[in-house]
Protein backbone atom coordinates (compact mmCIF):
# COMPACT_ATOMS: atom_id res chain seq x y z
CA UNK A 1 0.00 0.00 0.00
CA UNK A 2 1.47 3.66 -1.29
CA UNK A 3 -1.37 5.65 -0.84
CA UNK A 4 -4.41 6.29 1.41
CA UNK A 5 -7.04 8.43 2.15
CA UNK A 6 -8.59 10.21 5.06
CA UNK A 7 -12.15 12.03 5.53
CA UNK A 8 -14.98 12.88 8.56
CA UNK A 9 -18.41 12.11 7.27
CA UNK A 10 -21.77 12.70 9.58
CA UNK A 11 -21.95 14.59 12.70
CA UNK A 12 -18.50 16.55 13.21
CA UNK A 13 -16.92 15.38 17.26
CA UNK A 14 -14.22 17.52 19.01
CA UNK A 15 -11.30 15.16 18.40
CA UNK A 16 -11.49 14.80 14.97
CA UNK A 17 -8.50 16.85 14.23
CA UNK A 18 -6.77 15.07 16.67
CA UNK A 19 -7.44 11.82 14.78
CA UNK A 20 -6.74 12.90 11.34
CA UNK A 21 -3.41 14.47 12.76
CA UNK A 22 -2.62 10.59 13.81
CA UNK A 23 -3.72 9.23 10.60
CA UNK A 24 -1.36 11.46 8.87
CA UNK A 25 1.51 11.46 10.96
CA UNK A 26 1.48 7.82 11.48
CA UNK A 27 1.06 6.95 7.34
CA UNK A 28 4.42 9.01 6.96
CA UNK A 29 6.21 7.31 9.58
CA UNK A 30 5.19 4.25 7.63
CA UNK A 31 6.68 6.11 4.20
CA UNK A 32 2.72 6.28 2.76
CA UNK A 33 1.49 9.10 0.84
CA UNK A 34 -1.89 10.67 2.21
CA UNK A 35 -4.50 12.62 0.34
CA UNK A 36 -7.29 14.21 2.87
CA UNK A 37 -10.75 13.99 1.25
CA UNK A 38 -13.58 16.70 1.68
CA UNK A 39 -16.74 16.84 3.05
CA UNK A 40 -16.89 13.24 3.58
CA UNK A 41 -18.18 11.08 1.12
CA UNK A 42 -19.44 13.74 -0.76
CA UNK A 43 -15.76 15.32 -1.72
CA UNK A 44 -14.91 11.39 -3.22
CA UNK A 45 -18.19 11.75 -5.74
CA UNK A 46 -17.38 15.58 -6.23
CA UNK A 47 -13.08 15.29 -6.45
CA UNK A 48 -12.19 16.91 -3.47
CA UNK A 49 -9.32 15.86 -2.41
CA UNK A 50 -6.16 17.00 -1.60
CA UNK A 51 -2.85 16.25 -0.38
CA UNK A 52 -1.70 15.80 3.27
CA UNK A 53 1.89 16.45 4.82
CA UNK A 54 2.99 16.58 8.11
CA UNK A 55 2.64 20.33 8.47
CA UNK A 56 -0.84 19.95 7.08
CA UNK A 57 -1.99 18.51 10.02
CA UNK A 58 0.55 21.00 12.68
CA UNK A 59 -1.59 23.00 15.27
CA UNK A 60 -4.88 20.95 15.14
CA UNK A 61 -4.75 18.59 18.10
CA UNK A 62 -6.44 21.02 19.62
CA UNK A 63 -9.34 22.37 17.65
CA UNK A 64 -12.35 21.05 17.55
CA UNK A 65 -14.34 20.67 14.21
CA UNK A 66 -12.26 19.13 11.54
CA UNK A 67 -10.41 20.91 9.09
CA UNK A 68 -11.48 18.48 6.03
CA UNK A 69 -15.18 19.70 6.91
CA UNK A 70 -18.27 16.72 7.04
CA UNK A 71 -21.42 16.02 5.42
CA UNK A 72 -24.15 13.47 5.20
CA UNK A 73 -24.17 12.51 1.76
CA UNK A 74 -27.15 11.99 0.17
CA UNK A 75 -25.59 10.71 -3.38
CA UNK A 76 -23.40 8.15 -1.42
CA UNK A 77 -26.52 6.33 -0.82
CA UNK A 78 -27.29 5.54 -4.35
CA UNK A 79 -24.92 3.46 -6.51
CA UNK A 80 -24.42 5.89 -9.29
CA UNK A 81 -22.70 7.91 -6.60
CA UNK A 82 -20.89 5.33 -5.15
CA UNK A 83 -19.34 4.18 -8.32
CA UNK A 84 -18.10 7.73 -9.29
CA UNK A 85 -16.42 7.53 -5.74
CA UNK A 86 -14.65 5.14 -6.38
CA UNK A 87 -13.76 5.92 -9.95
CA UNK A 88 -12.14 9.35 -8.56
CA UNK A 89 -10.26 7.38 -5.62
CA UNK A 90 -9.22 5.32 -8.11
CA UNK A 91 -7.60 8.13 -10.18
CA UNK A 92 -5.99 9.57 -7.38
CA UNK A 93 -4.16 5.79 -6.62
CA UNK A 94 -5.61 5.73 -3.27
CA UNK A 95 -5.43 2.36 -2.13
CA UNK A 96 -6.63 2.24 1.89
CA UNK A 97 -9.12 4.89 3.50
CA UNK A 98 -9.30 5.87 7.21
CA UNK A 99 -13.03 6.78 7.54
CA UNK A 100 -14.03 8.97 10.81
CA UNK A 101 -17.07 9.20 12.13
CA UNK A 102 -20.55 7.45 13.39
CA UNK A 103 -23.07 4.80 12.52
CA UNK A 104 -24.13 6.73 9.67
CA UNK A 105 -20.47 6.69 7.93
CA UNK A 106 -19.89 2.74 8.75
CA UNK A 107 -22.84 1.73 7.69
CA UNK A 108 -21.90 3.43 3.58
CA UNK A 109 -17.95 2.28 4.35
CA UNK A 110 -19.10 -1.54 4.56
CA UNK A 111 -21.52 -1.03 1.04
CA UNK A 112 -18.60 0.83 -0.47
CA UNK A 113 -16.46 -2.00 0.92
CA UNK A 114 -18.70 -4.77 -0.41
CA UNK A 115 -19.23 -3.44 -3.87
CA UNK A 116 -15.32 -2.51 -4.75
CA UNK A 117 -13.55 -4.16 -2.39
CA UNK A 118 -11.28 -1.42 -0.72
CA UNK A 119 -9.77 -1.58 1.99
CA UNK A 120 -11.85 0.70 4.90
CA UNK A 121 -10.73 1.13 8.55
CA UNK A 122 -13.09 3.23 10.66
CA UNK A 123 -12.28 5.39 14.09
CA UNK A 124 -15.47 6.06 15.51
CA UNK A 125 -16.39 9.72 15.76
CA UNK A 126 -19.07 10.90 17.65
CA UNK A 127 -20.38 12.96 20.60
CA UNK A 128 -23.40 9.93 21.19
CA UNK A 129 -21.11 7.17 22.59
CA UNK A 130 -23.77 4.73 20.88
CA UNK A 131 -21.13 2.72 18.74
CA UNK A 132 -20.39 -1.28 19.68
CA UNK A 133 -16.74 -2.31 19.60
CA UNK A 134 -15.22 0.49 21.59
CA UNK A 135 -15.74 1.66 25.00
CA UNK A 136 -15.83 5.18 24.15
CA UNK A 137 -16.21 7.39 20.97
CA UNK A 138 -13.98 10.21 19.82
CA UNK A 139 -15.49 13.29 21.04
CA UNK A 140 -17.92 11.64 24.01
CA UNK A 141 -15.79 12.63 26.91
CA UNK A 142 -15.38 16.72 25.24
CA UNK A 143 -19.47 16.84 25.31
CA UNK A 144 -19.92 15.27 28.31
CA UNK A 145 -17.86 18.24 30.08
CA UNK A 146 -19.12 20.49 27.58
CA UNK A 147 -22.29 19.91 29.10
CA UNK A 148 -22.02 19.82 32.90
CA UNK A 149 -20.21 22.93 32.20
CA UNK A 150 -23.44 24.19 31.13
CA UNK A 151 -25.61 22.61 33.44
CA UNK A 152 -23.64 24.29 36.15
CA UNK A 153 -24.37 27.40 35.05
CA UNK A 154 -28.11 26.93 35.10
CA UNK A 155 -27.98 24.76 38.31
CA UNK A 156 -26.42 28.41 39.64
CA UNK A 157 -29.49 30.58 38.25
CA UNK A 158 -32.12 27.64 39.30
CA UNK A 159 -30.66 27.43 42.83
CA UNK A 160 -31.23 31.50 42.70
CA UNK A 161 -35.01 31.44 41.58
CA UNK A 162 -35.99 27.99 43.40
CA UNK A 163 -36.41 26.88 39.94
CA UNK A 164 -37.39 23.53 38.09
CA UNK A 165 -35.25 23.01 34.93
CA UNK A 166 -35.41 20.60 31.64
CA UNK A 167 -32.30 20.21 30.23
CA UNK A 168 -32.44 18.46 27.08
CA UNK A 169 -28.84 17.24 25.62
CA UNK A 170 -27.80 15.35 22.67
CA UNK A 171 -26.96 11.46 22.09
CA UNK A 172 -29.44 10.70 18.81
CA UNK A 173 -31.27 7.54 20.18
CA UNK A 174 -28.71 6.43 23.13
CA UNK A 175 -28.73 8.22 26.90
CA UNK A 176 -25.11 8.00 27.30
CA UNK A 177 -24.32 12.20 27.06
CA UNK A 178 -27.78 12.40 29.80
CA UNK A 179 -26.47 9.78 32.19
CA UNK A 180 -22.66 10.17 32.18
CA UNK A 181 -23.86 14.62 32.97
CA UNK A 182 -26.20 13.86 34.59
CA UNK A 183 -24.32 11.96 37.15
CA UNK A 184 -21.17 14.75 37.19
CA UNK A 185 -23.84 17.08 37.68
CA UNK A 186 -25.77 16.06 40.58
CA UNK A 187 -29.03 16.02 38.55
CA UNK A 188 -31.63 14.81 40.33
CA UNK A 189 -33.29 12.97 37.68
CA UNK A 190 -31.57 11.75 34.06
CA UNK A 191 -34.37 10.23 31.41
CA UNK A 192 -32.86 8.16 29.08
CA UNK A 193 -34.41 5.60 25.75
CA UNK A 194 -32.78 2.97 27.04
CA UNK A 195 -34.88 3.09 29.99
CA UNK A 196 -38.75 3.41 30.64
CA UNK A 197 -39.90 6.69 31.40
CA UNK A 198 -42.75 7.49 34.40
CA UNK A 199 -43.73 10.60 34.39
CA UNK A 200 -45.55 9.59 37.51
CA UNK A 201 -42.29 8.35 39.04
CA UNK A 202 -40.75 11.89 38.10
CA UNK A 203 -43.53 13.44 39.93
CA UNK A 204 -42.55 11.56 42.69
CA UNK A 205 -39.23 11.91 42.70
CA UNK A 206 -39.74 16.06 42.47
CA UNK A 207 -42.77 15.42 45.48
CA UNK A 208 -39.76 13.36 47.98
CA UNK A 209 -37.65 16.53 47.00
CA UNK A 210 -40.04 19.21 47.66
CA UNK A 211 -40.72 17.19 51.61
CA UNK A 212 -36.67 17.41 51.63
CA UNK A 213 -36.90 21.05 51.08
CA UNK A 214 -35.08 21.16 48.14
CA UNK A 215 -35.28 24.75 46.34
CA UNK A 216 -34.96 23.59 42.94
CA UNK A 217 -34.22 20.87 40.75
CA UNK A 218 -32.57 19.72 37.66
CA UNK A 219 -33.91 16.86 35.34
CA UNK A 220 -31.49 16.23 32.35
CA UNK A 221 -33.35 14.46 29.44
CA UNK A 222 -32.14 12.76 26.64
CA UNK A 223 -33.53 13.94 23.17
CA UNK A 224 -34.49 10.33 22.01
CA UNK A 225 -36.48 9.55 24.90
CA UNK A 226 -39.60 8.07 24.38
CA UNK A 227 -41.85 10.65 26.25
CA UNK A 228 -40.59 13.39 24.16
CA UNK A 229 -38.16 16.17 24.26
CA UNK A 230 -37.39 18.29 27.60
CA UNK A 231 -40.52 20.35 26.32
CA UNK A 232 -42.85 18.01 26.01
CA UNK A 233 -41.65 16.71 29.18
CA UNK A 234 -41.80 19.78 31.09
CA UNK A 235 -45.54 20.35 30.08
CA UNK A 236 -46.39 16.98 30.59
CA UNK A 237 -44.97 16.90 34.49
CA UNK A 238 -46.37 20.73 34.77
CA UNK A 239 -49.94 19.55 34.07
CA UNK A 240 -49.72 17.78 37.50
CA UNK A 241 -47.05 19.61 39.49
CA UNK A 242 -46.49 23.00 40.18
CA UNK A 243 -45.04 23.51 43.04
CA UNK A 244 -41.79 24.83 41.03
CA UNK A 245 -41.61 27.56 38.18
CA UNK A 246 -40.35 25.56 35.46
CA UNK A 247 -37.72 26.18 32.90
CA UNK A 248 -36.39 24.44 29.44
CA UNK A 249 -33.18 24.41 28.11
CA UNK A 250 -32.03 23.00 25.15
CA UNK A 251 -28.18 22.40 24.75
CA UNK A 252 -28.31 21.48 21.04
CA UNK A 253 -25.18 21.84 18.95
CA UNK A 254 -23.00 23.49 21.83
CA UNK A 255 -22.89 20.14 22.64
CA UNK A 256 -20.47 19.16 19.22
CA UNK A 257 -18.11 22.03 19.59
CA UNK A 258 -15.20 23.40 21.69
CA UNK A 259 -11.38 22.23 22.15
CA UNK A 260 -11.50 18.60 22.71
CA UNK A 261 -10.81 17.42 25.83
CA UNK A 262 -7.01 14.68 26.77
CA UNK A 263 -9.03 12.15 26.77
CA UNK A 264 -10.52 12.84 23.92
CA UNK A 265 -7.00 13.72 22.34
CA UNK A 266 -5.71 10.50 23.47
CA UNK A 267 -7.96 8.00 22.77
CA UNK A 268 -8.09 9.70 18.72
CA UNK A 269 -4.61 9.43 18.53
CA UNK A 270 -4.66 6.36 19.36
CA UNK A 271 -7.87 5.19 17.21
CA UNK A 272 -6.52 7.66 13.96
CA UNK A 273 -2.72 5.82 14.13
CA UNK A 274 -4.16 2.07 15.12
CA UNK A 275 -6.38 2.69 11.55
CA UNK A 276 -3.38 3.46 9.71
CA UNK A 277 -1.19 0.26 11.03
CA UNK A 278 -4.23 -2.01 10.14
CA UNK A 279 -4.59 -0.81 6.95
CA UNK A 280 -0.53 -1.73 6.61
CA UNK A 281 -1.42 -5.03 8.49
CA UNK A 282 -4.13 -5.77 5.85
CA UNK A 283 -7.11 -5.55 7.72
CA UNK A 284 -10.46 -3.96 6.27
CA UNK A 285 -13.94 -3.60 6.85
CA UNK A 286 -13.53 -3.10 10.32
CA UNK A 287 -13.17 0.21 12.88
CA UNK A 288 -10.72 0.49 15.43
CA UNK A 289 -12.07 0.84 18.94
CA UNK A 290 -10.21 0.60 22.52
CA UNK A 291 -11.58 -1.95 25.33
CA UNK A 292 -10.52 -1.90 28.41
CA UNK A 293 -7.37 0.24 27.05
CA UNK A 294 -6.83 -2.20 24.53
CA UNK A 295 -7.10 -1.40 20.34
CA UNK A 296 -9.43 -3.91 19.08
CA UNK A 297 -10.62 -4.18 15.50
CA UNK A 298 -14.59 -4.89 15.51
CA UNK A 299 -16.48 -5.51 11.84
CA UNK A 300 -18.50 -2.87 10.50
CA UNK A 301 -21.37 -5.27 10.43
CA UNK A 302 -21.44 -5.54 14.48
CA UNK A 303 -20.76 -2.22 15.31
CA UNK A 304 -23.62 -1.22 13.32
CA UNK A 305 -26.03 -3.81 13.93
CA UNK A 306 -25.17 -4.71 18.14
CA UNK A 307 -26.36 -2.34 20.95
CA UNK A 308 -23.93 -1.23 23.13
CA UNK A 309 -25.36 -1.72 26.63
CA UNK A 310 -25.44 1.09 28.92
CA UNK A 311 -23.63 0.58 32.67
CA UNK A 312 -26.53 -0.60 35.07
CA UNK A 313 -24.81 0.41 37.72
CA UNK A 314 -24.38 4.02 36.56
CA UNK A 315 -27.99 4.16 36.16
CA UNK A 316 -28.39 3.50 39.61
CA UNK A 317 -25.96 5.20 40.64
CA UNK A 318 -28.74 8.26 40.09
CA UNK A 319 -31.34 6.81 42.91
CA UNK A 320 -28.75 6.67 45.41
CA UNK A 321 -26.95 9.90 45.10
CA UNK A 322 -29.63 12.43 43.75
O1 LIG B 1 -24.81 12.16 15.99
C1 LIG B 1 -24.43 13.37 16.55
C2 LIG B 1 -25.61 14.28 16.74
O2 LIG B 1 -25.16 15.49 17.31
C3 LIG B 1 -26.77 13.70 17.55
O3 LIG B 1 -26.53 13.75 18.94
C4 LIG B 1 -27.92 14.56 17.09
O4 LIG B 1 -29.13 13.87 17.22
C5 LIG B 1 -27.58 14.80 15.64
O5 LIG B 1 -26.19 14.59 15.48
C6 LIG B 1 -27.91 16.19 15.13
O6 LIG B 1 -27.65 16.23 13.78
P1 LIG B 1 -27.58 17.56 12.91
O7 LIG B 1 -26.28 18.24 13.22
O8 LIG B 1 -27.63 17.08 11.52
O9 LIG B 1 -28.74 18.41 13.33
Amino acid sequence: MKKIGVFTSGGDAPGMNACIRAVVRTALFYQLEVVGIMHGYNGMINNEMIPLYSYSVSNIIQQGGTVLKTARSEAFMTKEGRKKAFDNLQKQGIEGLVAIGGNGTFTGAKIFYEEFGLPIIGCPGTIDNDLYGTDYTIGFDTAVNTAVDAIDKIRDTANAHDRLFFIEVMGRDTGYIALYSGIASGAEIVLIPETLTSIDEVIKILNIGKERKKTSSIVIVAEGDEEGGALEIANKVKEKFNYYSTRVMILGHLQRGGRPTAKDRILASQLGSAAVQGLIQGKKNVMAGVIHQEVVFTPFEECIQKQKTISSNLLSLIDLIR
